[in-house]
C-alpha cells in the first residue's frame, strides 16, 4: 500500500467518524426539540439525519471495497470523529448553532479527504466526497437562513 492509498484511507475514515457524531447529534435534536420552529426543524433535522445515515452506509462500503475494514463500533466511529458528544441544547436556536459548528467542521474535514483521494488518483472516492459536500454546504445554507 503506497503511503497516498494509506493517507487516503485514513481521511475516509475520518469522514465515516464525524458523519456518524453528526449524524446522533442531528437524530438526537429531531427528538428533543422544542418551540414555536418545532414542526419545521423536526422535519429539516429528520430529512437530515436520513441522509447522513445513507451517507454511512456508501462512506463504509468504499472502505469495504477499498480492502480494508469498515470502522463498525460506536467506539471506533466516536474516536474517528475526535469530538465529544455534548449536553442535548434546552433552545432549538443552540441546536441550530451547534449544528452548524458541525456541519462546518466536517464540510473541511471533507475538502481535506478530497484532497487527499485525488492525490491517490482515487476518482471514486473523490466523487463521493464531492457529492458529500455539496450536501453539507447545501444544509449549511437552510441551517443559516433558519437562524437568520
Ligand atoms: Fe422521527
Amino acid at each position: 500500500m503506497t503511503a497516498e492509498k494509506r493517507s487516503h484511507i485514513e481521511s475516509l475514515k475520518v469522514v465515516l467518524g464525524k458523519t456518524f457524531r453528526l449524524y446522533v447529534q442531528t437524530h438526537g435534536y429531531h427528538w428533543n426539540v422544542q418551540g414555536p420552529q418545532f414542526l419545521k426543524l423536526h422535519e429539516l433535522f429528520g430529512d437530515q439525519y436520513a441522509n447522513m445515515w445513507e451517507a454511512l452506509d456508501d462512506v463504509a462500503e468504499r472502505l469495504r471495497a477499498l480492502g480494508v475494514a469498515a470502522p463498525g463500533t460506536v467506539t471506533e466511529l466516536m474516536s474517528l470523529a475526535d469530538d465529544p458528544e455534548e449536553e442535548m441544547p434546552i433552545s432549538a436556536d443552540d441546536m441550530v448553532a451547534k449544528l452548524i459548528h458541525s456541519h462546518t467542521t466536517l464540510a473541511e474535514c471533507l475538502r481535506g479527504a478530497f484532497q487527499d483521494a485525488e492525490d491517490a488518483v482515487d476518482d471514486v472516492t473523490a466523487g463521493m466526497l464531492t457529492d458529500r459536500l455539496t450536501w453539507h454546504e447545501k444544509t449549511l445554507w437552510m441551517l443559516r437562513s433558519s437562524s437568520a
